[in-house]
């Protein structure tokens, strides 16, 4: 098949106008595709239309995807003000909410996120760490010994309950499993796959208006804003380090506090991007490592030896090879010159994390799972990208990554895994992808 190339930018060149080319599939075969197989979807058109091409969704509007490194890196160092991620990140505007980090752009954008980054300091994780370890030994003790069992609904498990107990720092017995379970709930019909067709449907801003979806929401709400309440008056809150305790203290430049409005809707949001996502990060690690016994060996030698370089290096490892999601979203305010072409405003671009990580120059075998590719090589910033880039990158990247060792280490050490039937395949789940079979795998007692 013939490769067309993205066209260099240089001192010589002008850059070309307009969108590069793409599938010219009706609007409907084109909302199938990339429901139905969003990867399969992204590879195909790279393999017809090269590096950067142009795909149209309703609602969502023109994607110009984009997987060469140098796109990519102006795309995560172009200027915020002219590169929207909040307004791409709409479609999540009636469960986050108007103040959700994830949506909002420019000076509101760095101004939220500068609250919320000290309890996602690298630093901080440790303080992390024990809630961790026993909410993921406390799960791998109850899994059966001889039975298969699907690692993905325990893993959501596992990640739902340590970031409820890092959030809102409350334990056992304090109200927590009535949050919990309303909670588990609320965020398991919002995450339902086809709950999401609703979005696509009635356009983000009617679906918040929406009685059915309202009832969800307010049920959430309910139990958020009362925490909040009493929380703000607790008499320990400056000893507390939970994150709603630390944004709680934190302060706006002016010096006033976060309203109750913005705590709910960053609280969701916390809720919302950091747990699915980590499980299903936690879900591949155990695939890709019950496949791979020579992998697995090193991993449990290297932890008994007290070495975590490994470990980390299968982190990354997964994070590449399966990237959880598949792409992220800047729309142009004005038109932009990206890739050597001047793609006019209005247009989203879209580095495509499942592309980038495939490049056999930078990844030689891109689809075998090597960690070790990680220890003679450091992730480059615009070319392992998992967890996005520049002034949006994710906020609990550390915390993620740091999550999924502590989670792997515990598995590791209690049980023997091996996997059930033939290699899984990534299949979509609301926004992320997910094993098709939930990471089936036999855990054995040690
Ligand atoms: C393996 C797990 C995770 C993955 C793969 C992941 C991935 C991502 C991606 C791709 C973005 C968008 C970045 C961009 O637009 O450039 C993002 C943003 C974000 N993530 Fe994560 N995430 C994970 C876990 C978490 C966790 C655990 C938390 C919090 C506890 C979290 C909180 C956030 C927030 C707040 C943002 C918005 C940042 C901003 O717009 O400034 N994520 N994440």
């Amino acid at each position: 098949m013939e490769v067309a190339t993205t066209p260099r930018p240089s001192a010589t060149t002008p850059p070309l106008e307009g969108l590069p080319p793409g599938p010219n599939w009706s609007l409907p075969r084109m909302t199938w595709r990339w429901f139905r197989r969003p990867l399969q979807t992204l590879e195909e058109c790279q393999a017809r239309f090269g590096d950067m091409f142009t795909y149209r969704l309703p609602y969502e509007g023109t994607w110009v995807f984009v997987s060469d490194r140098e796109a990519v890196k102006q795309v995560f160092t172009g200027d915020p003000r002219l590169l929207h991620a909040g307004e791409a990140n709409i479609i999540l505007l009636p469960v986050l909410g108007a103040h959700s980090v994830l949506l909002l752009d420019e000076p509101e954008h760095m101004a939220q996120r500068k609250l919320m980054l000290p309890p996602f300091h690298g630093k901080r994780m440790q303080a992390y760490s024990e809630v961790m370890s026993d909410v993921a030994a406390e799960e791998i003790d109850r899994w059966p010994t001889d039975d298969p069992i699907r690692a993905r609904p325990r893993m959501q498990a596992v990640t739902l309950e340590v970031i409820l107990r890092a959030v809102f720092g409350i334990e056992e017995g304090e109200g927590l499993t009535q949050l919990r379970d309303e909670l588990r709930g609320a965020l398991g019909e919002l995450s339902n796959p086809r709950r999401l067709i609703f979005p696509i449907i009635l356009g983000p801003k009617r679906l918040q208006r929406y009685p059915a979806f309202r009832r969800l929401l307010d049920g959430v709400d309910a139990l958020i804003y009362p925490e909040i309440q009493a929380r703000r008056g607790a008499p320990d809150l400056a000893e507390r380090d939970d994150i709603l305790s630390l944004l709680l203290q934190a302060r706006h430049e002016d010096g006033s506090p976060m309203n109750d409005r913005e705590l709910r809707d960053e609280l969701m949001t916390l809720l919302v991007a950091g747990h699915e996502t980590t499980a299903t990060g936690l879900s591949w690690a155990i695939e890709l490592l019950s496949r791979h016994p020579e992998e697995l060996a090193r991993l449990e030698d290297e932890l008994a030896a007290g070495n975590e370089e490994y470990l980390d290096a299968v982190v990354k490892e997964t994070l590449r090879l399966r990237p959880v999601i598949a792409l992220v979203l800047r729309k142009l305010v004005e038109p932009m010159e990206i890739g050597g072409r001047l793609l006019p405003a209005g247009v989203s671009v879209a580095p495509a994390i499942h592309l980038v990580h495939r490049n056999p120059e930078i990844y030689p075998e891109p689809e075998r799972f090597r960690p070790e590719r990680f220890l003679e090589q450091p992730p480059g910033t615009y070319t392992f990208i998992p967890f996005g880039g520049g002034v949006r990158r994710c906020l609990g990247a550390s915390f993620a990554e740091f999550e999924m060792a502590v989670v792997l280490r515990e598995l590791v050490s209690r049980r023997r895994i091996r996997p059930v039937g033939g290699p899984e395949h990534p299949v979509r789940s609301t926004i992320t992808n997910v094993p098709s079979r939930d990471a089936e795998i036999i855990a054995q007692a040690r």
